[in-house]
């Protein structure tokens, strides 16, 4: 197949294609999930948590994704392969640039970012720079302390039209596509009818342009509470292979979210 780019994002998104995406920290499932289809792979900086056992993802390091990203890389042929920058690594837009250098150089082909309109100096100064750009709005794991917990966002009217002024600001900066996390299904359509870039919804409904999930936690390979948003793809398969199979088929005909996994 051929290698997904970051202007193929916007096409599929364009041509009604749903865009498929899993979090992916080392080679051999990069493989895997490239193999079975899978357009965009995360390294996400969830890997504190599912991989280092962290209770958040704020001790991990610009290193950290840098060791993980060119894992990755190496296991990946042709899915777009985006890496995060942690917490910490873009608090300026050159600290941003510098930190996103080493993960392109590490292999990554687009960077991802947590935050609203605040961060868009820091996104035109990358794409300028030639850095491709995912942003991501909602719930945003780094300000965990800030938000008080792993909660919902953008519950209130208030808080709808602030992530709608995000959204749009991020857009105008240049991000290439928005991943949407924990908010209100209708909020999830409303954004995304508000856009022309792509969404990435991880519990933001079933209306978005793709779906993104943590690998470990479609695998079934959680070890206490299920976020209401994720499916375990491992029920009634019998191969890893199968259950991303069925991930990826699950999102391109819309069966995945269902109303269950959506607030
Ligand atoms: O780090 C991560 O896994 C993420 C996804 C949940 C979007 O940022
Ligand atoms: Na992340």
């Amino acid at each position: 197949s051929k290698p997904v780019t970051a202007p193929a994002l916007g096409a599929m998104r364009a041509a009604g294609q749903k865009i498929t995406m899993l979090t992916c920290y080392d080679a051999s499932f990069a493989a895997l999930m490239d193999r079975c289809g899978v357009d965009m792979l995360l390294v996400g900086d969830s890997l504190g948590m599912v991989s280092q056992g962290h209770q958040s993802t704020l001790p991990v390091t610009v290193d950290d994704m840098v060791y993980h990203t060119a894992s990755v890389a190496r296991g990946n042929r042709t899915a777009l392969l985006v890496a995060d920058l942690p917490f910490g690594a873009y608090a300026t837009p050159q600290a941003a640039f510098d930190n996103a250098a080493r993960l392109m150089r590490a292999g990554a082909q687009m960077v991802k970012l947590e935050g609203g309109a605040w961060l868009s100096e820091t996104v035109r100064f990358l794409t300028q720079r030639a850095i491709p750009v995912c942003a991501h709005v909602g719930l945003t794991p780094q300000s965990v302390h800030v938000l008080g917990g792993f909660k919902v966002q953008g519950k209130s009217v208030e808080g709808a039209e602030q992530m709608k002024d995000d959204a749009l600001a991020l857009q105008a900066a240049g991000a290439s596509v928005l991943v949407l996390e924990a908010i209100p299904a209708a909020l999830g359509r409303e954004v995304t009818e508000a856009l022309a870039i792509p969404t990435i919804g991880i519990g933001a409904g079933p209306d978005c342009s793709g779906q993104v999930l943590v690998m470990h936690d479609m695998l079934g390979v959680f070890p206490g509470h299920k976020a209401r948003f994720v499916k375990n793809f491992m029920d009634g398969q019998t191969s890893i292979d199968a259950a991303v199979m069925a991930y990826v088929a699950a999102v391109r005909d819309g069966s995945f979210p269902a109303a269950e996994h959506c607030f």
